[in-house]
C-alpha cells in the first residue's frame, strides 16, 4: 500500500490567512493540519507517501522536507493546475504505480486511526472503500446513498438531499481508479471530481465497500471548522500544555485545553479553553478564548474578551484609550490594528 496527500488548493475560504501560509499547513494546537495526517499513515505502517502539491509547494516542501522526522519516504508530485481531486490523482499514476493506496485531502482531521481501515481494504478485492460520516447538515459535500448496506449512488453536493453520510476526504482504491478518471468530464466548478470517478467504477461494476467514522471528523476549510478542530484537538486525549522552557508567564491565568508554544512571554492576561498560543508569542493585559495564535502576534491592552478568532504571523493588536466590549478577528500575517 502507498499513501497520497492531496495538498495543492488554494483554501479560498480561508483566505486572508491563506494568502501567506497553505491552509495544510494552519496550525491545530500548534502543529500544522498536514502533520496528523502523515502522523496516521506512519503509524498505520505505510512508508511511501507521495504529495500532492500545487502554488504552495515550496512552503510544503520545507515544513515536511524528506519525510525521515516519521520514518517514511516522501515523494512531491507537482499539479500543474487545481483542476479537481481526480486531476490531482490521475497526476500521481506513475508515484502509485499498480499498487492500492489510501487518499486523503490534506485540510481534514479526525480522530480516528487508519490502521484497520487500510488492513481491511488491503485484504479484501474491493476496488475501492470510502469513509464515510452521518452529518446533520450534508450540504457543501459529496454523499453517498447507502441501500441494504451497498452504496449505490454517489453525488458530489447535490442540489437536493440525498443522504447524510458525507464522502470524508479519505478513500481507498485499488489501480481501478486510474480508467474510472478518464472516463469523467468536468463538473459545473470545472473540475474533475473524485467522486464522480467512484460513481463510473460502480457503473462499470466494480465493488466499493464503505466504512462509517469513529470520533470525529472535520473539514477544515472555514474558520469556524478550523476553531472547531482546535477545540476537538486540545480537548482530545493527548494532553497539550504550555511548554515551560523560555517562557515567561506572570500575573495569568491559564485554563485547561490551552497550548502554548516556546519563546513567549504572558503577563497580566487569561488565556481561556481552546487556546493554541504559537511561539514567540507576547500577550500582555488581554483575555482571549478559543482562538489561535500563530507565531509571532503580540496582543496588548484588549479590553474585550477575545473569541473564536484567528490571529496571523507576526502580527499585531494593540487598544487603545476607547473600545467596544466584544471583539473578534481573523487576522492575516503581518497585520497591524489598533483598537
Ligand atoms: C471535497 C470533495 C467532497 C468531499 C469533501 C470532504 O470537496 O469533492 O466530495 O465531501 O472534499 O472534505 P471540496 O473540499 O473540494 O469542496
Amino acid at each position: 500500500m502507498k499513501a497520497l496527500i492531496l495538498s495543492g488548493g488554494s483554501g479560498t475560504r480561508l483566505r486572508p490567512i491563506t494568502f501567506s501560509s497553505p491552509k495544510q499547513l494552519l496550525p491545530i494546537a500548534n502543529k500544522p493540519i498536514i502533520f496528523y495526517l502523515i502522523e496516521k499513515i506512519a503509524n498505520a505502517g505505510i512508508r511511501d507517501i507521495g504529495i500532492i502539491v500545487g502554488d504552495t509547494s515550496d512552503e510544503i516542501m520545507a515544513a515536511i522536507g524528506n519525510g525521515q522526522k516519521w520514518n517514511v519516504n516522501i515523494t512531491y508530485i507537482h499539479q500543474s493546475y487545481p483542476l479537481g481531486l481526480a486531476h490531482a490523482v490521475k497526476t500521481a499514476q506513475d508515484f502509485i504505480e499498480n499498487s492500492k493506496f489510501i487518499m486523503l485531502l490534506g485540510d481534514n482531521l479526525f480522530s480516528m486511526e487508519l490502521g484497520p481501515i487500510i488492513q481491511n481494504f488491503d485484504s479484501s478485492s474491493f476496488n475501492s472503500s470510502l469513509l464515510l460520516h452521518k452529518l446533520e447538515d450534508p450540504s457543501g459535500f459529496g454523499v453517498a446513498e447507502v441501500k441494504n448496506k451497498k452504496i449505490v449512488r454517489l453525488l458530489e453536493k447535490p442540489a437536493n438531499y440525498v443522504s447524510n453520510l458525507i464522502i470524508t476526504g479519505v478513500y481507498l482504491f485499488d489501480k481501478n481508479i486510474f480508467p474510472a478518471i478518464d472516463q469523467i468530464t468536468p463538473s459545473k466548478r470545472g473540475e474533475l471530481e473524485i467522486t464522480d470517478a467512484i460513481q463510473s467504477m460502480l457503473e462499470n461494476g466494480k465493488n466499493i465497500s464503505f466504512e462509517i467514522t469513529e470520533g470525529w471528523w472535520k473539514d477544515t476549510g472555514t474558520l469556524k471548522d478550523l476553531l472547531k478542530a482546535n477545540e476537538l484537538v486540545l480537548s482530545g486525549p493527548v494532553k497539550h500544555e504550555a511548554v515551560i522552557k523560555n517562557n515567561v508567564i506572570e500575573n495569568s491565568t491559564i485554563s485547561n485545553y490551552v497550548i502554548i508554544g516556546k519563546n513567549c512571554r504572558l503577563l497580566n492576561s487569561y488565556i481561556g479553553p481552546y487556546t493554541s498560543i504559537g511561539d514567540n508569542t507576547f500577550i500582555n493585559n488581554c483575555s482571549i478564548e478559543n482562538s489561535i495564535l500563530l507565531e509571532g502576534s503580540r496582543l496588548k491592552d484588549i479590553k474585550g474578551k477575545i473569541s473564536s478568532s484567528l490571529i496571523g504571523k507576526n502580527s499585531r493588536i494593540t487598544g487603545l484609550k476607547k473600545q467596544s466590549p466584544d471583539i473578534s478577528f481573523f487576522v492575516g500575517d503581518n497585520t497591524e490594528i489598533y483598537l
